[in-house]
């Protein structure tokens, strides 16, 4: 194995990715390697946009949410002629080892370098939570903590109006974020894609909490779900009887993806890029590094990209219960 390895950040952006980075490229470093940053991802790949790395460069990120190197999301690199120019690319600087930062879509581009021949290893990294290999992603723990401030705040005044509110978060087609963030922040309902329910029930649900006294109500709501707060919206405009409390919708949107990384996120980040770097050093590759039974562990990505990550949605009875 040469000893030249290129990092990139892929999908959208999770905080605590620079920290992942910052820990890659310095652990490569103190093993003899050579690092490289390629510029937004499968995309900057593809253009060629990959140069060295030092350490120097990689300091001071770790406590920046976003990612320095840029990320996108590359439809060329869907296509056979992006993924063998990415190839070339990397071969033309004799570059032999990749690791990939970043989500679902990103490992799936991992595995293409994979299977090209090349040492690769992802970093599990999405505030979806969506990702198979990884009990935990980076940048979960962030988008969490800011989708509950939110629904903290809007609960306040909530409460001086007598309203319901209805609160969508991201997570595109997994409930996670939003599950965890309903069931943190008190939510009398919770609408995810994994068990979809009616807006009727929804109704049912807020008419009861105003019937046993309830001053509001606050509505967690997954964007993936069929019943989003958009359609949840336009249903609650027509519909009669009323659910008991007057309506207002929030999309909490990117906004939940640009907070400073938590303590949690760093670490995590920190652990996963020592443990890729490490991984691709002992010959270890075509694999995810994540977060398993409270360590650093490597699933092959072919597992990776062929899994559904379960929800628990034992979770979900658990906060119905305590809406009461
Ligand atoms: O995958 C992360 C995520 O933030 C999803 O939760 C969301 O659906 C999607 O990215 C938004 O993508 P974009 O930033 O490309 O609009």
């Amino acid at each position: 194995m040469n000893k030249r390895v290129a990092v990139l950040t892929s999908g959208g952006d999770a905080p605590g990715m620079n920290a992942a980075v910052r820990a890659a490229v310095r652990t490569g470093i103190h093993y003899g390697h050579e690092m490289y940053g390629v510029q937004r991802g499968f995309a900057g790949l593809i253009a060629g946009e990959i140069s060295p790395l030092s350490a120097r460069d990689v300091g001071g990120i770790s406590q920046l949410a976003g990612t320095f190197l840029g990320s996108a999301r590359s439809v060329e690199f869907t296509t056979s002629a992006g993924q063998e120019e990415a190839v070339r690319q990397l071969q033309a600087l004799d570059i032999e080892s990749v690791i990939v930062i970043g989500g679902n879509g990103s490992q799936q581009g991992a595995h293409v370098l994979s299977k090209a021949g090349l040492r690769v290893t992802g970093i599990a990294s999405t505030i979806d939570n969506d990702l198979t290999g990884s009990d935990i992603t980076i940048g979960v723990d962030t988008a969490l903590n800011i989708a509950l401030e939110a629904i903290d705040r809007l609960r306040v005044t909530a409460s001086s109006h007598h309203r319901g509110l209805l609160v969508e978060v991201m997570g595109r087609r997994c409930g996670y974020l939003a599950l965890m963030a309903g069931l943190a922040g008190g939510a009398e309902a919770i609408v995810i894609p994994e068990r979809e329910v009616n807006p009727e029930t929804i109704a049912d649900l807020l008419r009861s909490a105003s019937s046993r006294g309830k001053k509001c109500a606050i509505i967690v709501v997954a964007e993936g779900a069929r019943n989003n707060a958009q359609r949840l919206t336009q249903y609650f405009q027509t519909s009669h009887p009323s659910p008991g409390f007057e309506l207002r919708a929030t999309t909490l949107g990117h906004v939940q993806r640009g907070g400073t990384p938590t303590a949690f996120d760093r670490l995590l980040a920190t652990r996963l890029g020592v443990g890729a770097m490490e991984s691709l050093v002992e010959g270890n590759h075509g694999v995810l590094t994540g977060w398993i039974d409270g360590r650093v562990q490597w699933t092959p990505l072919s597992e990776v990209v062929s899994k559904t990550k379960e929800l628990d949605l034992r979770l979900l009875d658990m906060a119905g219960m305590l809406s009461k």
